[in-house]
C-alpha cells in the first residue's frame, strides 16, 4: 500500500513539474505606456488579444490590425469592457496575404497616426494541409507569415522616428537548425509541405528582426527581436482541425482537459511578448531570440545571412513592383 502511494506521489509531483515547465514564467515587469502606439497584427484572439488587452490597461494605444473585421470588433469590444471603457483602440483591417490590403491598412494608420513606438508582428498561420497561394502568388503560409510580415514592416518603418524608443516584436515560433535560408520557398510551384512552409517562414522572420536591429539601431533608436511563445491553447490549430478530424474528435473529448492541463493560455502565451514590450529598452537584448522572458543564443541566426534573405527578399518584391 505504501508502495502504491510512493509510486502515486512521484507521478503526480512529475505531471507537476512537467506542467510547471510547460506553462512557462510570468512578465515580471511592468510601466506605465502612456503616449506609446502599438501596431498588433492579428489582435483579434488567441495570444495577440491578450497583448492589446495588457497594453490597453497600460495606456499604451492600440492599434490593432486584423484579417477578420467581426471576430476583431468583439475582440474591441471585450477589451473595451476590461478596462471600463478607458482603453485607446483603432481598429484598422488587414489581410496579410494580400499586399495591396497591406498597403491600405499602412495607408489608413499613416492618415491617423503621425508615429508609432512598437509594431508587434503577431498574426501567424499554421497547419494549412491542402496547399494555397496568395493574391500576389506566394505559398499561403510562407506569403502570410514571412513575406506579408516583412511587407508591413517596411511599409511602417516612416513611422518610427528617432527620438522615440522604438521596438519591433516578431512573434515567431521553435527555430528549426537550418543550414542556410532556403530561397525556393520564394517559388510558389515548390512541392508543398505545410510544417516546413511554416518553420521556414518562422527562420525567416527571426533573421529579418536580427536584420531590422542591425540597421535602425542608431538611425531610428529602434531594436528588433524574435518571441517564441510557447505551446499554447489557441485558434492556431483551426486549419488542422477542419482537415484531420481525427484531431479535432481528439480537441473536443475529455482529452482536451489533460492537454490544457500541460499546455498554455493565451495570457500565458503572451508572457514574452508583454515582456519584451515592458521591459526597460536599454535591457532588451536587440536582435536576439526571446523564449520565457529571457534570451536563448541561436547560432544558425547569423548576420550574414540575415543581410542576404533580406536583400533576396526586397529584390523579389521589387520584381513583382511592390
Ligand atoms: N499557439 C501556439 O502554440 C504557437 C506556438 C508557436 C508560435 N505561435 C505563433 O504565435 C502567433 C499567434 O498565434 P496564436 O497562437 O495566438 O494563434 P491564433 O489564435 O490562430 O491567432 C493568429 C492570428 O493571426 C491572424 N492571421 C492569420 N492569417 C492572417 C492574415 N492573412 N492576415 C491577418 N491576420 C492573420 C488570425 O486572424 P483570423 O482570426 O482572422 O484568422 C489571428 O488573429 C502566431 O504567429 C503563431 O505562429 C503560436
Amino acid at each position: 500500500m505504501s508502495y502504491l502511494m510512493l509510486t502515486f506521489t512521484l507521478i503526480i509531483a512529475v505531471l507537476l513539474i512537467i506542467r510547471k515547465k510547460m506553462k512557462g514564467v510570468s512578465c515580471s515587469v511592468d510601466r506605465d505606456m502612456t503616449g506609446e502606439v502599438v501596431v498588433i497584427t492579428g489582435s483579434n484572439t488567441g495570444i495577440g488579444l491578450e497583448t492589446a488587452k495588457h497594453l490597453a490597461k497600460r495606456n499604451a494605444t492600440i492599434i490593432m490590425g486584423c484579417r477578420d473585421m467581426q471576430k476583431a470588433k468583439q475582440a474591441v469590444a471585450q477589451i473595451m469592457q476590461e478596462t471600463q471603457n478607458k482603453a485607446k483602440i483603432e481598429l484598422f483591417q488587414l489581410d496579410l496575404s494580400d499586399l495591396d490590403s497591406i498597403r491600405t491598412f499602412v495607408k489608413s494608420v499613416k492618415s491617423k497616426f503621425d508615429q508609432i513606438t512598437i509594431l508587434i508582428n503577431n498574426a501567424g498561420l499554421f497547419g494549412l494541409i491542402e496547399k494555397r497561394v496568395t493574391k500576389q502568388n506566394f505559398e499561403m503560409i510562407f506569403g502570410t507569415n514571412y513575406i506579408g510580415t516583412f511587407y508591413l514592416t517596411e511599409q511602417l518603418l516612416s513611422l518610427f522616428k528617432k527620438e522615440n524608443q522604438n521596438r519591433i516584436l516578431n512573434v515567431v515560433s521553435y527555430i528549426q537548425k537550418f543550414d542556410s535560408p532556403d530561397y525556393s520557398f520564394f517559388d510558389s510551384n515548390k512541392k508543398y509541405e505545410h510544417i516546413k512552409a511554416y518553420f521556414q517562414s518562422k527562420y525567416y522572420l527571426t533573421l529579418y528582426s536580427l536584420y531590422l536591429n542591425e540597421q535602425y539601431q542608431d538611425s531610428l533608436n529602434l531594436k528588433s527581436v524574435s518571441i517564441h511563445p510557447g505551446v499554447i491553447d489557441t485558434e492556431i490549430t483551426r486549419n488542422l482541425c477542419s482537415s484531420i478530424k481525427i484531431i479535432n474528435i481528439f480537441l473536443n473529448s475529455f482529452l482536451r482537459y489533460i492537454y490544457t492541463f500541460f499546455i498554455k493560455t493565451p495570457i500565458e502565451g503572451a508572457q514574452t511578448t508583454l515582456h519584451t514590450a515592458l521591459i526597460n529598452f536599454n535591457q532588451l537584448a536587440g536582435g536576439k531570440y526571446y523564449k520565457e522572458c529571457k534570451v536563448e543564443e541561436l547560432k544558425q541566426i547569423t548576420i550574414k545571412y540575415a543581410k542576404e534573405t533580406y536583400n533576396f527578399t526586397n529584390d523579389f518584391l521589387s520584381k513583382l513592383k511592390y
